[in-house]
């Protein structure tokens, strides 16, 4: 008797979440869990935005982006882009709707993937400051400057708009979100300073004007006009499909058969290669899609596994490329060597991926202490969970002492290097929705410990040819010192003059030679730029 009234009690308190409830109470999810963190995390989702629109509208991305401190810890998040814009009705649902967007259902290479970024962005802004998001949205010159005002109802998971006018705004196209956050400021490595940096590193083609809230302001102009050609979009690949997912493409096909289901919802299966599915799964290829139950579909995904079928195709992928990543690299670090390997691409669980690897070496970057690890996932820089990256374990897996640094055993190696690894997907395997560290898939490990050993063995051949020059260089001014003592005995002993020998002496030891040979291992283009930089600092003092 007492238990049936538990129940009803228990009925009458279950309900629906909706998720802007879940998220409100599990922000750390999305990457809100610190004041720091969560600064970043909000330009980081609007700066994304703005470089995958700009790159679907094939427009060459200059993103403003400003952070104003308004309290101790209270700042307004200002970014700014030249993309496409967006139609004035969907405006609300994507700034005021989580798990609202365009790339989710698409297997394609972009820095998006779950519809959840700005939306949560706004969320958090709202629940720490009450205020809603601020947007201006332009779709091309002759239209008008829409602006409105967007705050979440969070248990329906649906915008509220308010204050909706058609404002001036000199820009042909773009869009523009501004929201207040509770948040800190902070230098280093997890800051947003280094962000919009690496972003720079990473997109050669992206003009970035950043001031901070110590009004101080970096413009980092692109390297190069070339936009990265365009990620084409696939179907998943049998290999990776899940029972779940494979039930509900089933259940949602447009096909009348199961030959015609899997030749039409996945890539690289023929009608040849869907028939031997079928024989492999004891399936009929006839049978009607919808009425395949949970056992046939479990004996369908032991066919796939059976049968052999071609890689997914590699060119739906769209690399930065070995110059670009060294371009990338070069405009913002100053070191005396780079080099890079952009692999071929591989596949995990039926997704095409490409691992590229970029290394920094010398000229200012600080020789004491690890190295720097710059990680980035479809362009996009990641800042935190260093140590639960599956790029970091590579990195530690990597035998670097071959390579003229030094590494302890499994351990992050020393020396004044960066070290870049950049992985292109359709689907990045992070290990959470707040996308910080990519996971342990082994064929994953295995193509970045490649990438590396290729830049290692780059990097090991550059130290090699330098030290050897330099030892040269050594011992010709150790034999130097003794040039005038030797000089003057030859010349005791033989009737030559003294000077004459001297000077044939020092000509035997080809210094020039050795110099402008070390000069030349030492990057001439880094020389160059410090000159540059050195002619500019004199500039500015005049
Ligand atoms: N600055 C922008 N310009 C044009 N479209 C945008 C912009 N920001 C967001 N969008 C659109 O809104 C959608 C939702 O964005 P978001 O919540 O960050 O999810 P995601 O980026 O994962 O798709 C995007 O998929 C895109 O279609
Ligand atoms: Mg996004």
């Amino acid at each position: 008797m007492t238990e049936e009234l538990k129940a009803y009690e228990l009925a009458r308190k279950q309900r629906e979440i909706s998720v802007a409830e879940f998220f409100e109470k599990n922000r750390h999810l999305l990457g809100f869990d610190n004041k720091r963190k969560a600064l970043l995390t909000a330009v980081k989702e609007a700066v994304d935005n703005s470089l995958d629109a700009c790159e679907e509208a094939k427009i060459l991305p200059e993103v403003i982006v400003e952070l104003v401190q308004m309290g101790e810890e209270r700042f307004r998040v200002i970014v700014e882009d030249n993309g496409p814009g967006i139609v004035k009705a969907q405006i609300p649902k994507v700034f005021g709707k989580l798990l609202y967007g365009s790339k989710f259902h698409h297997l394609q290479q972009k820095r998006g993937q779950q519809g959840i970024g700005i939306s949560a962005a706004v969320l958090y802004a709202q629940l720490t400051t009450g205020k809603p998001a601020r947007v201006t949205s332009k779709i091309g010159p002759g239209e008008p400057a829409q602006y409105m005002e967007i705050s979440i109802d969070i248990q329906g998971n649906k915008p509220d708009t308010a204050n909706e006018k058609v404002v001036e705004w000199k820009k042909e196209r773009g869009t523009k979100i501004e929201m207040e956050v509770e948040a800190s400021y902070q230098k280093g490595l997890q800051s947003v300073d280094e962000y919009i940096k690496e972003t720079a590193i990473i997109n050669p083609h992206v003009t970035i004007i950043y001031t901070n809230p110590k009004a101080e302001q970096s413009i980092y102009s692109r390297s190069t006009d070339q936009l990265p050609a365009e990620p084409k979009e696939i179907k998943p690949h049998p290999y990776g499909v899940e029972i779940g997912i494979l039930m509900r493409l089933l259940d949602s096909t447009q096909s009348r058969s199961l030959q015609s289901f899997l030749t039409s919802e996945f890539s690289r299966v023929g009608d040849g290669t869907a028939k031997e599915i079928c024989q492999n799964a004891g399936l009929l290829p006839n049978m009607k899609p919808g009425e395949i139950t949970r056992q046939q579909a479990e004996k369908l995904m032991e066919g796939i596994e059976k049968t052999k079928i071609i890689s997914p195709p590699t060119d739906c992928l769209s690399p930065i490329g070995e110059s670009l990543i060294e371009r990338g690299m070069k405009s913002v670090i100053n070191a005396e060597f780079y080099c890079s390997t952009s692999r071929p691409t591989s596949v995990y669980r039926g997704n095409p991926f490409v691992i590229e690897c970029g290394v920094a070496f010398g000229g200012e970057i600080p020789a004491d202490g690890a190295v720097t690890i710059l990680r980035f996932a479809n362009r996009v820089p990641l800042l935190y969970q260093q140590g639960a990256c599956a790029m970091t374990e590579s990195i530690t897996k990597t035998g670097w002492k071959a390579y003229g640094l030094s590494q302890s055993q499994n351990a992050i190696p020393v020396g004044p290097a960066v070290i870049l690894v950049h992985m292109a997907s359709v689907w990045v395997p992070f290990t959470s929705e707040a996308k910080e560290a990519l996971a342990h898939y082994p064929e994953i490990i295995k193509e970045i410990k490649l990438a590396l050993q290729e830049c290692g063995r780059k990097l090991g051949m550059y130290i090699n040819r330098k030290t050897r020059v330099t030892r040269q260089l050594e011992r010709a001014n150790l034999f130097e010192r003794y040039i005038p003592e030797l000089a003057d005995s030859l010349a005791g002993i033989t009737d030559a003059d003294r000077e004459d020998l001297a000077k044939k002496l020092a000509a035997m030891l080809h210094k020039p030679e050795i110099k402008a040979q070390l000069a030349h291992e030492e990057n001439k283009e880094y020389d160059e730029k410090k000159k540059l930089k050195l002619k500019r600092d004199e500039d500015a003092e005049e």
